[in-house]
C-alpha cells in the first residue's frame, strides 16, 4: 500500500507545485492520474520514486517511509530518449536490471527477448537505441520496466510518442501484465479516454499547486476491449466527467475558453491569466524539460530499474 499524506513541494524559490496532496493506492491497483499540463504530475511521481525530496508531507510504501528509491520499483520516464544506455544493445538494455533478480545470463536474455516481443520489437534486440525511432525507444523502456516485474510501476505519459494503433496495443499489454503479475501501477496520462480505459480508478489533479481534485472509481468490466469498452454508456459518461473536471481545474493553453460561471472565475485569476499567455507557458515548458533531463539521468544512475 502506498500512502501519501500532506505532500507539499516547491522547487527552490519557486511557487508551490504540490500542496498538501493526500492519496492512498492499494496493492495491485492500476491508478490513472490526469491533470492540466504543468500541474505537478511528474513531480508527484518523482517524489514517489524517491528522486525528489518533498518540501513536506509523508510518503509511506508498504509501511516504510520513502527515503531514496524504493526497492522493487520501475519507472517509465516521460523523457524516454534519455533513459536508455546508448552503448548497450536494445536487448542488453532490457536485460540489465534483471541482474538484480539474480537471474542467469541466459534467463535474462530470454526474459528480455520475451518483453521485446510483447511490445512488437522482437527483431530490434541487436540494434542500439539510437538506431530506433522515438516511438520504438519508448517501447524499449516499457519492455524493460515490464520485464523487471516490479511490485510498483510508475509510468509518466508512457505512450506519448507512439502511433494510435501501437498505443492501443500497449494499453492492452499494460492491462494484461497488470492482471498477470498483480503489480501496482500509477500511470500519468494526458489522454482522458486512456485514463478511463486503463484505470481501476482515475485521480484528477487540479492546477498547480496540485491536490487531488477528484477521485473516481472506474466501474467498468475488468476485461477491457478497445472497441466494446469505449462504446459502453458508463465509459462515455465517465470520460465526459473526467474531461469536465480536468478543464474545470485549469485553463488549458490553446483550448477554447470555458463558458459559464467557472470561466469568469478563471479569467479573473491572475495565475491563470499569466499561464494562458504564450510566454509564461513557453518558459514553464522549458523548465519542465530541463528537469526531465536531469531526472532521466538521475534515474539512470540511481533507480533500481537501471542500475
Ligand atoms: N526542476 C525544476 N525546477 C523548477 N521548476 C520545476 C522543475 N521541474 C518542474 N518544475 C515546474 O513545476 C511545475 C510542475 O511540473 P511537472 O511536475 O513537470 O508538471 P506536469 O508533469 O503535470 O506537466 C511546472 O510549473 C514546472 O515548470
Ligand atoms: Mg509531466
Amino acid at each position: 500500500m502506498l500512502e501519501i499524506t500532506g505532500l507539499t513541494h516547491s522547487y527552490s524559490g519557486d511557487h508551490g507545485v504540490l500542496d498538501g496532496l493526500d492519496l492512498t493506492v492499494a496493492d495491485g491497483e492500476l491508478l490513472s492520474i490526469v491533470g492540466p499540463s504543468g500541474c505537478g504530475k511528474s513531480t508527484l511521481l518523482r517524489c514517489i520514486a524517491g528522486l525528489v525530496q518533498p518540501t513536506s508531507g509523508k510518503l509511506v510504501l508498504n509501511d516504510k517511509p520513502i527515503n531514496g528509491v524504493p526497492d522493487d520499483l520501475a519507472v517509465v520516464f516521460q523523457d524516454y530518449s534519455r533513459s536508455l544506455f546508448p552503448w548497450l544493445t536494445v536487448r542488453d538494455n532490457v536485460a540489465l536490471p534483471l541482474r538484480r533478480r539474480g537471474k542467469s545470463r541466459a534467463e535474462r536474455r530470454a526474459a528480455a527477448q520475451e518483453a521485446l516481443e510483447s511490445v512488437g520489437l522482437e527483431d530490434a534486440g541487436k540494434k542500439y537505441p539510437w538506431q530506433l525511432s522515438g516511438g520504438m525507444q519508448q517501447r524499449v523502456s516499457i519492455a524493460r520496466a515490464l520485464a523487471y516485474r516490479p511490485s510498483l510501476l510508475l509510468m509518466d505519459e508512457p505512450f506519448g510518442s507512439v502511433d494510435a494503433q501501437t498505443r492501443e496495443d500497449l494499453e492492452d499489454l499494460v492491462l494484461k501484465v497488470h492482471r498477470d503479475a498483480k503489480m501496482t501501477i500509477l500511470l500519468v496520462t494526458h489522454d482522458i479516454d486512456e485514463s478511463v480505459y486503463i484505470g481501476d480508478r482515475v485521480v484528477v489533479l487540479n492546477r498547480s499547486p496540485a491536490r487531488v481534485h477528484a477521485d473516481l472509481p472506474v466501474d467498468l468490466p475488468l476485461d477491457r476491449d478497445q472497441i466494446e469498452t469505449r462504446a459502453l454508456p458508463d465509459f462515455i459518461h465517465l470520460r465526459a466527467e473526467v474531461g469536465r473536471l480536468v478543464r474545470g481545474g485549469a485553463t488549458i493553453p490553446g483550448a477554447a475558453p470555458a463558458t459559464g460561471k467557472g470561466a469568469d472565475k478563471e479569467t479573473d485569476d491572475p495565475v491563470t491569466k499569466a499561464e494562458a499567455g504564450d510566454e509564461p507557458v513557453a518558459k514553464a515548458a522549458v523548465k519542465s524539460k530541463g528537469e526531465e533531463t536531469s531526472v532521466g539521468a538521475a534515474g539512470k544512475d540511481g533507480s533500481k530499474t537501471d542500475s
